[in-house]
């Protein structure tokens, strides 16, 4: 097997890992990759060759291509997820874990010849801004062009990543098969993978091992893998914080400027969030984006938390996204996008269930196959790849290396019932308590039962790193931080809502509007924090009345708003006893401050039901 080192790479450590994990999957070529557009392109064309990518309509979508999955590869596979920390109880009772020895002899047989017949491509990448004494860099090896070209939209990928990293800097060895070794005599299939799938990190010596897959969050190593799970360990340990969260900035008609992050957990709306246009009437009012998934956040000395998107793509959900519901994600993709398992149509034009309300005819669906009425034409965790730049309303700092101050934290579950439309925590424990405790339905954005509620921890159930009770106290640890140094330099710590856009009618339809209507309660949000709107204290936290809330050109009225915000009180006895669970899964490590809180939650209730 030749290295073909080339000239840009001079890092003997880097150079002494490829040819370990080649010698050990043992691939037919090796290709360096430099991130440029004539690599990108090739590989492009060589996948349209091979059945992995179609081309679109050049007109409706110029460089724009489309890839569907194998059938049984087309989400994150949470069972199939691993945090390999050498002691279990540092894993937590949310994470699977398995002996890192036993797991390192299980992989390295999977592993072993893997990549026969198949190109090893290393792919050299950075999560925040180049450079940038935020930034962390990663070296993917993988044996899918399809992630490669994928990771070149979703990260700063590159050549100009090994100016960066020099003869000795540091990276997070993520190592990616599809696991489909290819015999000579073989045809290759258009999407490879392996019906068993393991997507394993060790947390300690920071390093990602994924085989099977091919879908985003489970190849894609720079993403899930590294921004959060790893991540995550790395800002327990620094202090930081590494969130399943967007970044928006919203600008009032006085210019004044305020950038929040928001929490939803996956497929409960934060990419739409993130591009949101306020209603017409919302005049002087301005939305700007930073980043749709994922959040870095780093307190300053003078006690400010500053956020950055260590992105630089979406990796967005296409069911539901139309002009009406998110124009801007529509306009972000006017050219050079990925699809995943869209439908399209005989002239070439994608299609997904919302995107117009009635299925073109002559529709071929996310399988190949002729579309039938009553069945899905696109996979409900379809997705579009594609570079946060082209986004209309991308912020002017998205890529500043110092990031963008944060002056509050939005947690929202899809949730039909229980969870009013917006609350604000009474105070930081108060809303770390409401964050660790939030449930929501579970999504096609992961195998397995949809609609299920679970407890799902500030967004970040399948993406925390390590023991999520250790996480929580992380959080408390960090809101002690931000009120020492609030005493001394005046910046108060970001105020903590919940949101909930999901509830629903007895028909089953969603009562709130939402999408460009969660302005309104965006609004009532950022004049909570500059002081300038009303709530009112029920036990589960500051909530407005209808009059608290700007409704300029909607005719949502008094008796919907209280269908949205209505405490119901067995809804919420059973709510807080599903808290129980959660805790008493979590156990010893759990924060005394949470049960604490528990408990006054509860009397609070109890005092305000049989008042
Ligand atoms: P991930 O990329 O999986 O992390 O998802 P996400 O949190 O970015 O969710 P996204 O914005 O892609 O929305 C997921 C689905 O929820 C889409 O089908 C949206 O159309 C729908 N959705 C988003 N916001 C709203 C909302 O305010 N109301 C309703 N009813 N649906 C929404
Ligand atoms: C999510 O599932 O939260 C996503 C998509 O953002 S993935 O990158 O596949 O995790
Ligand atoms: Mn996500």
């Amino acid at each position: 097997m030749q290295l073909n080192t080339p000239k840009f790479v001079n890092h003997p450590k880097l150079i002494a890992w490829v040819e370990e994990i080649a010698k050990l999957t043992k691939p037919a070529n090796i290709e360096w990759c430099d991130g440029s557009e004539t690599e990108y392109n090739r590989l492009i064309q060589q996948m349209i060759s091979n059945g992995t990518m179609q081309t679109l309509n050049e007109e409706k979508h110029p460089g724009s291509y489309l890839a569907n999955s194998d059938p049984s590869d087309v989400a994150r596979v949470e069972d199939r997820t691993f945090i390999c920390s050498n002691n279990k109880e540092d894993a937590g009772a949310t994470n699977n874990w398995e002996d890192p020895t036993i797991m390192r002899g299980k992989l390295s047989k999977l592993f072993d010849g893997c990549m026969t017949g198949r190109t090893m491509y290393i792919v050299p990448f950075s999560m925040g801004p180049l450079g940038s004494h935020i930034a962390h860099i990663g070296i993917e090896i993988t044996d899918s062009p399809y992630v490669v070209v994928s990771m070149r939209k979703m990260a700063r990928m590159g050549k100009a990543v090994y100016d960066v990293l020099g003869t000795n800097g540091h990276f997070i060895p993520c190592v990616h098969s599809v696991g489909m070794p290819l015999l000579s005599n073989e045809k290759d299939v258009a999407w490879p993978c392996n019906k068993e799938k393991y997507i394993v990190h060790y947390p300690e010596t920071r390093e990602i091992w994924s085989f099977g897959s091919g879908y985003g969050g489970n190849a894609l190593l720079g993403k899930k893998c590294l921004a959060l799970r790893i991540a995550s360990v790395m800002g327990r340990e620094q202090g930081w914080l590494a969130e399943h969260m967007l970044i928006l900035g919203i600008t009032n008609p006085k210019g004044k400027k305020h950038y929040i992050a928001a929490a939803f957990p996956s497929a409960c709306g934060k990419t739409n969030f993130a591009m949101l246009i306020p209603p017409k009437e919302y005049n002087g009012w301005k939305i700007e984006t930073v980043g749709d998934d994922i959040a870095w956040i780093k307190p300053s000395e003078d006690g400010q938390l500053y956020a950055i998107n260590p992105e630089a793509g979406f990796f967005g959900v296409a069911p539901g996204t139309n002009t009406k519901t998110n124009p801007n994600c529509m306009a972000t993709l006017h050219k050079d996008v990925i699809y995943t398992n869209v439908a399209v149509s005989d002239t070439g034009e994608v299609w997904w269930e919302g995107l117009t309300k009635e299925a073109p005819n002559n529709l071929t669906n996310w399988k190949g196959q002729p579309h039938q009425n009553g069945e899905k034409a696109a996979h409900p965790n379809a997705r579009f790849t594609v570079a946060a730049s082209q986004c209309p309303s991308i912020d002017a700092d998205w890529e500043n290396p110092a990031g963008v101050p944060i002056s509050a934290f939005i947690f929202g579950g899809r949730r039909a019932d229980t969870i009013p439309l917006v609350s604000e925590a009474f105070d930081w424990v108060d809303g770390v308590y409401k964050a660790a405790t939030m449930g929501s339905e579970t999504t096609a954005a992961a195998v397995g039962q949809q609609g299920i509620v679970r407890r799902d921890p500030f967004a970040m159930l399948p993406f925390t790193g390590y023991n999520m009770a250790d996480y929580f106290d992380h959080w408390l640890q960090i809101g002690e931080e931000l009120h020492a140094k609030a005493k001394t330099h005046g910046n108060q710590p970001p105020k903590i809502f919940n949101v909930n856009w999901f509830r629903r009618d007895e028909q089953g339809n969603f009562i709130w509007p939402g999408f460009g209507q969660n302005m309104r309660v965006l609004e009532w949000i950022i004049n909570r924090c500059d002081g300038q709107a009303n709530a009112t204290e029920t036990p589960i936290g500051l909530v407005p009345e209808y009059e608290d809330i700007n409704w300029a050109g909607s005719d949502f009225s008094i008796e919907q708003f209280e269908q949205v915000t209505n405490l119901d009180q067995d809804q919420w006895v059973q709510e807080l006893e599903s808290h129980y669970a959660l805790f008493e899964k979590l156990g010893g490590r759990l924060p005394k401050a949470l049960l604490e809180r528990q408990e006054l939650l509860l009397e609070k209730f109890k005092e305000d039901i049989y008042a």
